[in-house]
């Protein structure tokens, strides 16, 4: 059944068979293949700035602990006594030394190891291998701009590698800041009846959907620069970019197109923000090259697997969004805001409403988003829809190619509306699902 269905994935083709969103041996399978094997995102170095600091996430279905040791090293363990299994670590974040585990009391230190056991002597004779017995560590952390990916393949390629060319926009996200990028505290958390795959896709590659699924929020002019003036879907930007490892940004404008509304800028926030805005643009000037710093924007768009972006555009910060799979046909989205720790509070207070008014679960973009998800779940799980494969085709045979693009542009640049990141993303899904995991004797 999976090969038949694997066989049916055919993003060079244009299709793909709509059951890889809602088989569950598919998804047990993509669980190993997909979420065992590529860096997953697990932490902004923000969230974990202190010696100490740990957060609770997952990678795929597994749980992990994201732990800043004593000597302020970044490790990843199961959240999963070694004992019996119990989930070690039951809030969201914080600041410790060690856990216990609330079953027999295993006492865990930050960097993993099984500091203490109850009744060591008398129940375990003082016999027990207790170097053996600390927490399964994830073996390879890294971080790119200040964030943290982890992958449970030993011998996988360096996140360096793996992120490619996207590090190029990547940087113009995260040095277009005075003080450096800082997630806001706090997040949003909500569950959705739909694959993990349907939303970070969407944010891979699917311009096409806004004017319509979004055509109430741009018709009251969200994100308009110009008083009075309902953006175009065109004026979120020119490009579409695909990259190696199924990665894919949307909307990165044409140098110098972006952020040109200044007397809008000054009426509508105020003299402040026209200065800050000259600042961020004369440190990245800096730190970039020219191109980079005119392009100024990374839009909208996933790192494989499950990382999304939206609106680093603004210049008043960013959404980050995680899809975790839950289930063949559920998922849950952590969002988080992120803003430059040293803009002026204005511009703060901007972000936060920007964050809660646009791709949130009340906000008016998240809310359009997650209505498409729902239904197309729904419309997809049924005995005869689960026959109609889905359609990729948009752009086919133009992928990469675009009029206009500067040169010094990395990736595929490719159209404004065209299908290339979607199909890329697949490629590369198809490409890790049709292949088993390597197992440990
Ligand atoms: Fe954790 Fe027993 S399961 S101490
Ligand atoms: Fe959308």
């Amino acid at each position: 059944m999976i090969g038949e269905i694997l066989a049916n994935v055919r993003p060079g083709h244009g299709t793909i068979d709509r059951r890889i969103f809602s088989d569950e041996s598919i998804y047990q399978v993509e669980m190993d293949r997909v979420f065992t094997r590529t860096w997953v995102f697990v932490a902004h170095e923000s969230q974990i700035p202190n010696p100490e600091d740990f957060l609770t996430t997952y990678i795929g279905s597994d749980p992990v602990i994201v732990w800043r040791d004593k000597a302020s090293a970044v490790r990843v363990f199961l959240n999963s006594c070694r004992h019996r299994g119990m989930r070690l670590c039951r809030v969201d974040h914080g600041n410790a030394k060690s856990f216990s585990c609330s079953y027999h009391g295993w006492t865990f230190s930050s960097d993993g190891c099984l500091a203490a056991v109850p009744l060591f002597k008398q129940a375990y004779h003082g016999n027990l291998p207790r170097e053996q017995l600390g927490l399964f560590e994830c073996p390879r952390v890294e971080s790119y701009q200040g964030f943290y990916f982890a992958c449970w393949d030993e011998k996988a390629q360096s996140l360096a590698n793996y992120l490619g060319d996207v590090k190029w926009y990547f940087d113009i996200m995260a040095m277009r800041t005075l003080g450096g990028l800082e997630v806001i505290p706090g997040q949003q958390r909500y569950r959705v009846p739909g694959n993990w795959k349907l939303g970070a896709e969407n944010f891979a590659g699917d311009n096409y959907h806004a004017p319509y699924t979004h055509r109430g929020a741009l018709e009251v002019g969200a994100y308009s620069q110009e008083p009075g003036t309902v953006l175009r879907n065109e004026d979120f930007g020119d490009f579409t970019v695909a990259f190696e490892n199924g990665h894919g940004l949307i909307d990165i404008p044409k140098p110098g197109a972006r952020w040109h509304g200044d007397k809008y800028i000054a009426d509508a926030i105020g003299k402040e923000a026209v200065e800050y805005l000259q600042e961020l643009r004369n440190v990245l000037q800096q730190r970039v090259s020219s191109l980079q710093a005119e392009i100024f924007s990374i839009g909208v768009g996933t790192i494989f697997p499950n990382l999304s972006f939206n609106d680093f555009g603004s210049f008043v910060g960013g959404l980050m969004m995680v899809w975790h799979p839950r289930s063949a046909t559920e998922s849950e989205i952590w969002e988080n805001m992120l803003f430059d720790r040293s803009a002026p509070k204005v511009i703060k207070d901007i972000a936060r409403q920007n964050f809660t008014f646009g791709q949130t679960v009340a906000g008016s973009f998240g809310a359009d988003d997650m209505e498409n998800t729902e239904q197309i779940t729904a419309a997809t799980t049924g005995v005869i829809s689960k026959r109609v494969p889905f359609d990729y085709s948009m752009g086919l045979g133009h992928d990469g190619k675009t009029d206009g693009a500067p040169e010094g542009m990395p990736g595929r640049v490719g159209d404004f509306y065209t299908d290339q990141n979607n199909r890329n993303f697949y490629e590369y899904w198809a490409q890790l699902m049709g292949t088993p995991t390597p197992r440990k004797p």
